[in-house]
């Protein structure tokens, strides 16, 4: 059944002009068939332009602003168990390390696979709410060959944004055995995950794993048709920026310590740097200067990171708020960043925008414009939201 919503206030399209990366429209519509958006216009023309559609749904928007759903293209979404406790010490002044990460990697494996189900789909549907149209899952709490096939399989069920993230950190069963853990991880878990996964990740930072070995990972994933994707920079500087541009990465994520080395090379390449404001806010640690960034012409993403250990968030509108408040970026950059700019980190052109032919992902605002979402921090302003057409929830 078509659908029409008009009388949009403020129409954010991201459809690029020079003046207006956001693709701005006021008194707007926007139309969405089988699943697509169809036609967006000045709401003056909706009516000729649906004159003779049977079943159309009118929607009203009443002044209220319109996005694309947010693609949150960073999450580890499959997990068992929380840290409230290493949350709470942090903020008594203990810093945040990835060990943690082992403790949840305990919890996970002893999951049941409805456990675990239950708990994406409570995710997905707590992000569906916010506004989150696309959301990547992550494994990388399994880390042996039958857990981490079981978690990109359980992903799978969610998402076709699925990657395989095998290389997170060392499991203690291989401790002081690094290397014999990458060949694991590029033999057969590789084979057991790839055919279920889209993407391959790789943990690179002092404690995780070397850039040798993060070049490894990274090679083995290509070679078998995985797209790459790095964690890099998050608590140190380190060689992983410049290995995710040198491989081709669609997306390096986390970046807090960059070098003037890694923003110029970043700005030269297709590899989009994915700031991650909720880590920042969870771990007290600096905020990136996404000023800098945008300045220098890097292409920059906005996601959670949902995860227990360095950022239990899943509203991309309070990443924005963060964003806009603490990184530099302007409201109508945060918002950019936050829906194509995490389609162009998954490397999707049918997402992120509202072009006509994009699917009709998008999200009505309790809110006459989008900078309301960084202007009211904490206040539930995703009013209705469309998945493919249909109206979720
Ligand atoms: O993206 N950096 C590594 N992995 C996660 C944290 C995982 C955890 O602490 O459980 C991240 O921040
Ligand atoms: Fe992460």
């Amino acid at each position: 059944m078509p659908t029409l919503i008009t009388r949009i206030g403020e129409l954010t399209t991201n459809v690029v002009s020079d003046r207006d990366p956001c693709g701005t429209a006021v008194d707007a519509a926007v139309l969405l068939d089988e699943g697509r958006v169809v036609w967006t216009g000045p709401a003056g023309d909706a009516a000729a332009r649906t004159a003779g559609l049977a079943d159309l749904e009118v929607v009203d928007a009443a002044g209220r602003a319109v996005i694309p759903g947010f693609v949150d293209s960073h999450s580890h979404l499959v997990f068992a168990g929380d840290r409230a406790a290493e949350f709470e010490a942090r903020m008594a002044g203990r810093p945040y390390t990835a060990g943690g990460i082992r403790s949840t990697v305990a919890a996970t494996r002893a999951a049941t696979d409805a456990e675990l189900r239950l708990r994406l789909r409570r995710f997905r549907d707590e992000m569906l709410a916010q506004g989150t149209t696309t959301v990547e899952i992550k494994s990388g709490y399994g880390l042996s060959v039958e857990d981490e096939e079981r978690l990109v399989r359980l992903a799978a069920e969610i998402t076709p944004e699925v990657t395989f993230l095998g290389a997170h950190v060392v499991p203690p069963e291989y401790a002081d055995r690094a290397d014999e853990y990458v060949n694991l991880v590029v033999g057969p878990m590789l084979d057991a995950c790839a055919p279920l996964s889209r993407w391959i990740d790789v943990f690179c930072e002092t404690g995780a794993f070397t850039t040798a070995q993060s070049r490894r990972v990274l090679e083995a994933g290509i070679a078998r048709g995985l797209g790459a994707r790095v964690h890099a920079s998050q608590l140190g500087p380190g060689a992983g920026v410049q290995l995710a541009v040198e491989l081709g990465a669609a997306s390096i994520d986390h970046g807090t310590y960059l070098t003037d080395a890694d923003v110029a090379a970043l700005a030269g390449s297709d590899t989009v740097l994915t700031l991650l404001p909720g880590v920042e806010f969870s771990t007290r640690q600096p905020y990136p200067d996404a000023r800098r960034l945008l300045d220098a012409g890097v292409t920059v993403a906005l996601a959670c990171d949902t995860n227990p250990g360095s950022s239990f968030t899943s509203s991309m509108p309070f990443c924005i708020a963060v964003a806009v408040r603490d990184m530099g970026m302007t409201p109508a950059e945060a918002v950019w960043a936050a829906t194509a700019g995490g389609a162009r980190a998954l490397r999707r052109d049918d997402i992120g925008t509202l072009a006509p032919g994009a699917r009709a992902d998008l999200v009505l605002l309790e809110a006459p414009s989008r900078v309301h979402l960084a202007y009211r921090p904490g206040v539930p302003l995703v009013h209705r939201v469309w998945k493919d057409g249909v109206e979720v929830g």
